[in-house]
Formats: structure tokens, sequence, C-alpha cells
């Protein structure tokens, strides 16, 4: 309806008319607002051939990686470039993050990577937890709120609570004209475009693909990374597009085993390291959109208690990739098998044969350092969820009960 935008601060206000408007502050003193133009791209953004537009986002992965790696990747040089970051090196000491649903997910990813390749402290937090809980604010820690919508009320309110206290923050968000954005001491844009579907996809790999850049330069300013590793992984993220292309071919599969998960009173999604916020976010993606319960849960943990849980037929998704954790999940995933549960494994690609009985179906994605597979795990995930509902003829691009972008408490 409009390419027009503006905004008004707290107690300011405006009276639309017709053909015109005017703007006033607190005391009723006609003010003049700078009125901005949005992108033609923003006004463009259609379902193109897609059924759905969820089923277009999931699709668009692959550029989302690309825009962040042109973004932040010279790749000539395999270095990053993060310009205008305010704060030296020697100013942080620990990062905390913030955010809700999908975006607490990318957080959580993130605590991995960050413990991973920096010396940094790392904290994170659900921002309505954030919100309310006392708080101790550390001069040297960088506060990250990450946001698609940049309007989320929560993650708002923390940014909030940060600025008051003369905190470093730093937004992650795609829509870069939002509140979290412009209030942010400094902003990295996802670069992912317009995200329509209440259920969230490319912005969470827009979102962790940053957070993980932003791990890398971190580790590399502070010394913890060698520079041949910096390099070896910067290299490899810039093949992330491409296995994240094939990685979307795998429907067949996905499609025929999304069928039991509507028929099932239940489902559990379990992993263990990098998997395990990929379990937690695969488990949303299916309740929000098929309305079936799921469960994401570390895989390690289910001996106390969740495996009570477990029946004659229930799908369980396992995650576990060739990495650190293989063989332990492997034989969290026996323990399932051997109550009931029919276990879609997801993995990846390797020489090596999975040395399992029983396992129901096997997605493989590719194969990438072990940093990298949270992403392409994250794809069939995705698919799951979008088949189901579809199957199951659910608004998918609307699901009940949720808004795509949460403005109240
Ligand atoms: O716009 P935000 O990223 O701040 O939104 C946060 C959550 O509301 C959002 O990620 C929500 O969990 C998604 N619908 C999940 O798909």
């Amino acid at each position: 309806m409009t390419n027009k935008i503006t905004y008004l601060n707290d107690g300011e206000f405006c009276i639309i008319k017709k053909d015109h408007v005017e703007f006033f502050s607190e005391d009723g003193t006609k003010i003049n607002k700078k009125v901005l133009e949005l992108s033609t791209e923003e006004e463009k953004y259609d379902k193109g051939d897609f059924k759905h537009f969820m089923a277009k986002e999931i699709e668009e992965q692959p550029i989302t990686l690309k825009n962040g790696i042109k973004e932040y990747i010279d790749t000539s040089n395999n270095d990053i470039n993060i310009h205008n970051f305010p704060w030296k090196i020697n100013e942080i000491s620990s990062v905390t993050l913030i955010g809700c649903g999908t975006a607490y997910h990318s957080c959580l990813m993130a605590k991995y990577w960050f413990e991973e390749l920096t010396s940094l402290d790392v904290n994170i937090d659900v921002a309505s937890e954030f919100r309310y809980r006392k708080n101790r604010f550390k001069k040297d820690t960088l506060y990250l709120f990450v946001s698609q919508s940049g309007e989320t009320a929560d993650t708002y309110a923390a940014l909030d609570l940060c600025i008051k206290n003369n905190m470093k923050t730093c937004a992650v968000v795609n829509v870069i004209e939002s509140s979290i954005a412009r209030d942010s001491e400094f902003v990295l844009p996802i670069h992912c475009g317009t995200e329509i579907g209440v259920a969230s996809t490319k912005a969470f790999l827009g979102q962790i693909l940053i957070l993980y850049i932003l791990a890398l330069k971190l580790g590399s300013l502070k010394k913890d990374l060698e520079k041949k590793t910096y390099i070896e992984k910067i290299k490899d993220l810039k093949e992330l597009p491409k296995l994240v292309e094939k990685t979307l071919s795998l429907d067949n599969k996905i499609q025929a085993v999304s069928s039991t998960f509507n028929e099932a009173k239940g489902s559990m999604f379990l992993g263990r390291g990098f998997s395990f916020p990929i379990a937690l976010e695969g488990a949303l993606k299916l309740k929000e959109l098929s309305y079936i319960h799921a469960e994401g849960y570390p895989a390690g943990e289910m001996k106390h208690g969740p495996l009570a849980l477990i029946e004659e037929g229930m799908p369980v998704v396992v995650l576990a990739p060739r990495d650190d954790y293989y063989k332990k999940t492997i034989s969290n995933m026996q323990e399932v098998i051997a109550r009931g549960a029919k276990v879609l494994l997801i993995t990846n690609k390797s020489k090596d044969e999975i040395v399992s009985e029983n396992i129901w179906e096997t997605i493989e994605v590719e194969s990438t350092n072990e940093d990298l597979l949270p992403f392409l795990l994250t794809i069939p995930l995705q698919k799951l969820a979008y088949y189901s509902a579809l199957k199951k003829g659910f608004d998918i691009d609307k699901p009940r009960n949720l808004a795509k972008s949460v403005t109240v408490e």
C-alpha cells in the first residue's frame, strides 16, 4: 500500500488523513519527520511459482548464505571484514546472546561456536527471562540481540535494559529499519530479504551464519584461533551455499516420512553438541506448523526422564552427524530403538557404514567441517515440518494462534 515509512519516537503521535499526515511531539507541537522509502526489492516480494512463502524461503537459503558471505567475507584474501566495529577487542571478554523462539535457537547454536572458536565467556538468554532477572551487567560484555523482525517486544525490552545500563549492544537482525536495529549501537544485518512465512527458515540460517562469522573474527582477533585454522574455516564457508543447495534436493524421502509424524501422538528430536540447538529448532518447526507435539532434547538426557515417553512406533528424529559426539548419539539412538521408537536418523555422508540395526529411515546430508554441519542438518527438518503441515492441509504461512512479529509480551 505504501513504500514510505517514518518512525514515531516514544510520546510522538501523528494524524493521518486521506492524502496527508501530520506529526506532533508529546506536547502537541507540530514537528517534521524524515520519511524514508523502502527498497523496491521488498515491495516486489511474492510467492513466484511456489505454493507457499515458506517453501520459497526454504529454497532461497543458498542465496541468504551467498549474501552474507558477500557482505562479510573477503573471498580473495580469506579474511572477515566487519566494517566500523565500534569496540576494541580487549574491551570484550564475554558475550551474552538474547533472542526469542528460533532466534533464541540461533543464540544457543552460537554459544557452541563461540566456546569452540574463542576464549570469551558466553551466556545466552531467552529475552522474556532476561528482562525480568537481576542481571549482573558487565562493562566488558558484548550484548547481542538476535531477531528477524527487529520488533519482538521482549527482545527490544532486553535491549532497552542494556542501553539504560550503558552496555555494548549489537543487533543481528534482518529488518534494518526495525526498532532493535535503530536503537542498537552496532548492527550486523543478515541480508536474507523479506521473510513472510511465520515459521522462520532463511532468517535462521542467516542469523547463524552471521554469528558464526562473528565468532571466527573475534577468535582470530583474540588470537584464540591459529591463522591457518581461521583461513581453512573461511575456505569451507565459501563452499557452504553449494552444499545447502545439494541438501535441498533431498525431498522425496522427507515427504514420505512426514505421514508417520502426522499419525503419531507425539515425537522427539534428539541431538548432542552442535546438533542440540538444531534438534530444538526442528521440534519447534514441527509443532508450530503441524500442531504435533514435538520435544527437542539433548540425546544424553533421555535416561533422566524423557525415555519414559518412548513407546512402540513413536517417531524420533536423531541428529547424529559424524562429529565428536557421533558414537555417543548412536548409542542414545539404540536405546530409543530398543524401546520401540521409529528412528529417522539424519547424518552426513561418509565412507564408514552406520553400525546400528533397526533404523527406520536414514537421511544423509552433504559432508563438510563439523562447525558447518548444523546448517545442513536444518534443511531436512524444515522440510519435514513443511510437508507434514501440507499433508494436513494447515495454513502453512500463517499457523493458528501465531503472528510473524510478536510485538506484545
Ligand atoms: O522476529 P524475531 O526473530 O525476533 O522473532 C522471534 C520469534 O518470535 C520467532 O523466531 C518465532 O519463534 C518463529 N515463528 C519460529 O519459527
